[in-house]
């Protein structure tokens, strides 16, 4: 009954993760979710009163333009110019995206011909190889590991891989591995990427994520960066609004006109009052952004010493709201999460589940209240 393109792949993720954390509800377990990277905290509510006002107007009932309201890519452009001092063209260097999900599993169509390579990390965000296999190309795995930092070895790339290669994917600060990159290695990327002619698409929601003073770099800092690459943003993580489905894609415009073209045939842009509560988004009062980084530093520590306290030696985030802890010995990243699950009623991620290198490892989401990530440590201090 199904095409070929999507019997051979496995449950997303996510998907799966639900299931098992229904079941385990539906079996009266009292579960504390810290499997998805889903925050409790609400959207700030000067946000929300921007999308009450604007979802008044029919103005805003009708088709959004396809690139996104212009007053959206100024205001995203502005955020750019404010946060990382990278000046761009609101009419051509930003496009916006339907959550910067839809922008990554979407542009391997635009670049990807049959059996074109995509420089793939692993572990990493499930939607990079898949969207790659959907567009016919095919996933090049550039493992991340401890002793690299979780940052690729370019070096390790074969001449006859990054000569097929189109595309190659990155995302720092980094999920699952929470790892940083610092501006040396995306000087490396871009070299590397005018050496091979390689696209480079830079996932970059957990940039505002940050503790203990750091600050996240762009990609779009690097010199030479707009000539071949963009970088996808969400507002999802930085304001709380996963569920709004709002993001946007930056950087060089004939990389994002690629992208356009296809958007154009498939979806008809993000709802206007949404966009025009992301303007309020990036252009407000960003106190709430620190609010943020003060909890999430909070359930850092919590959960740390939790994990410390139980002989996994998980270190610090500096940036992201997870928790790449490597799992006790005689476990697999499945069997401890599933002893997580069906003992402590905890949900934590597999590793395994973002690649074969995430192997090993499970990562703990910090996205539950404060009060259930104390639950949590204390319950798994029952194991
Ligand atoms: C995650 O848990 O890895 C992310 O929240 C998933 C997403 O951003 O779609």
């Amino acid at each position: 009954m199904y095409a070929d393109r999507i019997t051979s792949l496995p449950p997303y993720l996510f998907a799966a993760i639900d299931r098992a954390k229904e079941n385990a509800i539906k079996n009266g377990v009292d579960v504390i979710d810290l499997g998805v990277g889903d925050p409790d905290m609400p959207t700030p509510p000067h946000i929300i009163d921007a999308l009450h006002r604007s979802a008044q107007n029919p103005e805003r009932h009708r088709y959004p333009s396809y690139t996104g309201m212009l007053s959206f890519r100024e205001a995203a452009s502005g955020w750019y110019k404010k946060t990382f001092n990278v000046s761009l063209d609101p009419a051509s260097e930003v496009l916006a995206l339907i959550g910067s999900k839809e922008g990554l599993a979407h542009i391997p169509l635009a670049f990807l011909n049959p059996g074109d390579i995509a420089l793939v990390p692993d572990p990493a965000y499930p939607v990079y190889k898949i969207g790659t296999i959907f567009a016919g190309g095919v996933p090049h795995i550039m493992p991340l590991s401890a002793e690299n930092g979780f940052l690729p070895d370019l070096d390790a790339i074969p001449d006859d891989v990054a000569g097929r290669a189109r595309l190659i994917f990155l995302n720092y600060p980094n999920n699952p591995t929470a790892a940083v990159a610092d501006p040396s290695f995306f000087r490396e990327v871009v070299d590397f990427a005018h050496e091979h002619d390689i696209i480079v698409v830079h996932d970059n929601p957990y940039s505002e994520m940050t503790f203990d003073g750091y600050r996240a770099p762009s990609l779009l800092s690097t010199p030479g960066a707009m000539e071949v690459g963009i970088e996808m943003h969400s507002l999802s993580k930085t304001y709380n609004m996963t569920g709004w489905r709002i993001g946007f894609a930056l950087g060089n415009a004939e990389i994002l006109s690629g992208l356009g073209k296809i958007k154009t045939n498939i979806d008809s842009g993000a709802f206007e009052a949404v966009q025009e509560a992301g303007i309020t988004a990036l252009t407000g009062p960003q106190d709430c952004i620190a609010d943020m980084r003060r909890v999430y530093t909070k359930r850092r520590a919590l959960l740390l010493r939790g994990l410390h306290a139980l002989g996994i030696d998980a270190a610090a985030p500096k940036a992201t709201f997870y928790v790449w802890a490597p799992v006790p010995d005689g476990y697999t990243s499945i069997s401890f999460a599933d002893e997580l699950l069906d003992k402590r009623g905890i949900v934590a991620t597999p590793g395994v589940g973002f690649g074969e290198y995430g192997e090993g490892y499970v990562r703990f989401s910090m996205t539950s209240s404060t009060d259930r990530i104390q639950e949590a440590v204390e319950r798994m201090h029952e194991l």
